[in-house]
């Protein structure tokens, strides 16, 4: 499909990949591995991809470098432009050599016929890689995931340092790796849902606990979950200012349905978010342990150690555990 004069859409299989026409002929992007040969099929009702002279990768998550490898069988000349990581990639997933050059930021890559394509290091769009690249005469965008329909942006602060580098450009026409609809970043931004307090409990031990701490947290909004309970806990989670997690100790472990439930949890949502685990133990007490030294395998803020209570919550123990949790309350606001 064309775009613009010198511009074409040769996608496939819901990936954009797009051939710009100058003296020299470069393709953005290509896509799924399964879609090479409709790739290659898009490519030479315009060109042969013979006479293709660059493969600008921006990314190479392999929906959009899968069909680098049957391009360079095809075509063993082609010179593959992406950054220093984004190279490095392709050399491991292809596990062979090509000619390469390294985008450098803000260098510029004249195709001929008015046509210049300057590259815009970007990196951490969702893999360390990414770059942009855009079309000087035509003040074209090639964005790659960046504002591409269905994508999620798990480094806000990257993802906003992208979009100002863009806001300086005088920008025509976006043309994103998927779709062709553009997300709005601001929709990724989630509300704030509280401090969730998430529990497993065999005999009602450690629910007892969980209710004290939710007692504790007054003035806050909380969310008390049972690891047993029907509800999207991972959204819930996500969402979180904050992390409690409650396990009884069974067989020296914790309890697995509360384990699955923090593995289904994408770590990356859970970094810096500020935790403690607590529990009712009979003799040796290890479940909250485990599950604090997976909550800070994903990144997360230990508030304290473990806190637990042999069987049942003594009254002291209880008052323990209010000023504990309202300690955590003040934790959570620096
Ligand atoms: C099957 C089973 C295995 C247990 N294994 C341990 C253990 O390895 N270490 C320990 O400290 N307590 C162990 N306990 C004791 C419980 O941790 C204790 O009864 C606790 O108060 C239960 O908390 P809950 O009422 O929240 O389920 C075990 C209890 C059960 C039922």
């Amino acid at each position: 499909m064309q775009i613009r004069p010198n511009i074409y859409n040769v996608g496939a299989g819901g990936n954009n990949a797009y051939l710009i026409t100058g003296e020299k002929i470069a393709l953005i992007d290509t896509v799924l591995k399964d879609f090479a040969d409709d790739l290659i099929t898009n490519i030479e009702q315009i060109t042969p991809v013979t006479k293709i002279d660059y493969l600008i990768c921006n990314h190479t998550e392999q929906n959009k470098s899968g069909a680098v490898g049957p391009l360079l069988e095809k075509n063993p000349d082609i010179e593959v432009i992406a950054t220093v990581a984004g190279l490095r990639n392709l050399k491991e997933m292809l596990n062979r050599g090509f000619n390469e050059q390294v985008a450098k930021d803000d260098a510029i890559l004249d195709l001929g016929n008015g046509l210049s394509l300057k590259f815009l290091i970007t990196p951490n769009i969702n893999w360390p890689d990414s770059m942009v690249t855009y079309e000087e005469s035509t003040r074209t965008l090639f964005s790659c995931d960046l504002m591409s329909e269905g994508e999620e942006y798990l480094f806000p602060d990257f993802t906003s340092n992208a979009l100002e580098r863009i806001a300086k450009l005088d920008i025509d026409l976006i043309c994103t790796g998927k779709g062709n609809k553009a997300a709005p970043v601001a929709e990724t931004e989630q509300a704030d849902s509280g401090v969730v307090i998430l529990y497993s409990s065999r005999y009602g031990a450690t629910e007892k606990m969980a209710k004290t701490i939710k007692e504790a947290l007054e003035n806050t909004e909380t969310h008390l979950l049972c690891a047993g309970d029907n509800c999207d806990f991972s959204e819930l989670i996500h969402n979180s200012s904050a992390l409690i997690v409650g396990t009884q100790t069974e067989n020296n472990g914790s309890d697995k349905l509360l384990l699955g439930k923090i593995a289904a949890l994408t770590p990356l949502k859970m970094r810096h978010k500020p935790f403690f685990t607590f529990g009712s133990y009979g003799w040796s007490g290890e479940g909250p342990q485990i599950v604090h030294n997976l909550l800070k395998s994903y990144g997360m803020r230990p508030f304290s150690k473990p806190f637990l209570s042999i069987f049942t919550l003594s009254e002291e123990k209880r008052k323990e555990l209010i000023s504990h949790t309202q300690k955590f309350a003040e934790f959570i606001q620096c």
